[in-house]
């Protein structure tokens, strides 16, 4: 739906000159992946690193955002896609704003992802595919929702009743199952710095 009778109002103080001013460019770095796959853990050590950097870094987490924005919305397929909409609106803003800019949810579909990359120019997006088996994320089952999601107590768990749908052509891809935090942290660096982002 488009709100009728709005218009844009030009701000003078431009994305542009708020990367000047920073010293780098601002991206969306959009980390998808199971749950357990080291969406967060990843997301958060390269914004250590960045800000030791002196770059101006946000980190919207999934678990975080479904307890304010997102509160209202439930694990259906309509609600995750609903979930991806605004986390990327948000994620835009906050480029616009001049910050490398970090989302860490499941975001499970490769359209509604897609549509973010369309949101946004694509060199802006950065699709980082954190990559491990189902089983793995699993024996790691680090908040306990697999195995309840297994005794049926948790419905709709993706992967188990509900499908994750794996990038074609994502920017990066963390194996997550076989590389150190250390190693993939290096990694999205590189990445930053051949793309002259930083
Ligand atoms: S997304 O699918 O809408 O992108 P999001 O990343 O926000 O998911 O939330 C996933 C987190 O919510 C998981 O890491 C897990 O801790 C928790 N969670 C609770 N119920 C579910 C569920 N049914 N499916 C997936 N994750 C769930």
């Amino acid at each position: 739906m488009k709100t009728p009778n709005i218009l844009y109002h030009n701000a003078t103080v431009t994305r542009q000159r708020r990367n000047q001013l920073n010293n780098h460019k601002s991206i969306v770095m959009w980390f998808t992946g199971l749950s357990g796959a080291g969406k967060s853990t990843l997301a958060h050590s390269v914004e250590e690193e960045l800000h030791k950097l002196r770059c101006k870094t946000f980190v919207l987490d999934g678990d975080n955002v479904r307890h304010g924005l997102s509160s209202n919305l439930t694990f259906s397929d309509g609600d995750r896609k609903e979930n991806t909409r605004r986390i990327g609106e948000v994620a835009k803003l906050m480029m616009e704003a001049g910050i490398i800019t970090m989302t860490a949810f499941i975001s499970p579909f490769k359209e509604d992802r897609n549509i973010v990359r369309r949101l946004l120019s694509e060199s802006d997006f950065i699709e980082i595919f954190c990559k491990a088996s189902l089983k793995t994320c699993e024996s790691r089952d680090v908040k306990g929702l697999y195995k309840l999601a297994r005794a049926g107590e948790i419905k709709n768990y993706t992967g188990i009743d509900s499908p994750y749908e794996e990038p074609d052509n994502p920017e990066l891809i963390i194996d997550t199952e076989n590389e150190s935090l250390e190693q993939s942290v290096d990694r999205v660096i590189e990445f930053l710095k051949a793309r002259k982002i930083i």
